[in-house]
C-alpha cells in the first residue's frame, strides 16, 4: 500500500512501488483531506502539529478500507506492507499504533511520531524500516528515534537509517528499502 506525501496523489509512488517489488500488487489511495487544495491523509493544525481527532478517524477509515479492498481483490491480508512518504508515512505509523493487525510490515520515509496510543499495541512479528534525513528541516532526528523506540518497545523489529539528505526522497532511500524488503520476502 503506497501512501503519498502532502500535495501528492495516488500516482506519485507507483514507480517506487514497482522498484521495491516488481511482483507486488499495488494499492495506492489518495488522501481524503485537503489543505489549500493539497491532498493529505489527515488534518494538521500547523507543520508537525496534528489534529489528533481527525488523525484517529482517518486512520480507522483507511484501515477499514484496506480490509475491504483486500477482500474484494482477494489479496493476502497477512502480507500487507505500507510504504509511506512524509504525511503518508505518518498515517502508516498511526495505523501501526492504532490498528496493528492490518499491516505485516511498513517502510516509513521521513516519518514522525503521529500520536501516542492509549493502549500499548502488540507488534511482535511486525517489521518496520524507517529512513530519515539527517538534515530534514521538518522532522527532527530525535522525533524519528522516538518513533523507532516506541515501535521497538511494542515488540516490532525496527531498522532505522539516517541518510545525508533533507526531507526529500533519494535513490539511496529506495535502494536501502528494496534491500531491506527483499530480505523479508
Ligand atoms: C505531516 O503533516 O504529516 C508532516 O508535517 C509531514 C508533511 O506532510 O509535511
Amino acid at each position: 500500500m503506497l501512501l503519498h506525501g502532502t500535495g501528492g496523489n495516488e500516482r506519485d509512488l507507483l514507480p517506487l512501488g514497482r522498484e521495491l517489488d516488481p511482483d507486488a500488487s499495488l494499492l495506492s489511495p489518495r488522501g481524503k483531506t485537503l489543505e489549500n487544495g493539497m491532498p493529505r491523509f489527515f488534518r494538521r493544525l500547523a507543520e508537525g502539529v496534528f489534529d489528533l481527532e481527525d488523525l484517529k478517524k482517518r486512520t480507522h477509515e483507511l484501515a477499514d478500507f484496506v480490509t475491504s479492498v483486500a477482500q474484494h481483490y482477494e489479496l493476502d491480508d497477512k502480507k500487507i506492507v505500507a510504504v509511506g512518504y512524509s504525511n503518508g508515512a505518518n498515517i502508516a505509523a498511526s495505523m501501526l499504533l492504532l490498528r496493528p493487525e492490518i499491516l505485516s510490515a511498513a517502510i516509513l520515509f521521513r516519518a514522525m511520531v503521529p500520536l501516542v496510543p492509549e493502549k500499548q499495541p502488540d507488534f511482535s512479528s511486525r517489521s518496520v524500516f524507517i529512513s530519515a534525513g539527517s538534515f530534514d528541516p521538518i522532522v527532527p532526528a530525535s522525533n524519528t528515534k522516538e518513533l523507532a523506540e516506541s515501535l521497538r518497545t511494542a515488540g516490532a523489529d525496527v531498522t532505522i537509517r539516517f541518510l545525508q539528505s533533507g526531507h526529500e526522497l533519494t535513490t539511496a532511500d529506495v535502494d536501502l528499502a528494496r534491500e531491506w524488503l527483499s530480505g523479508k520476502n
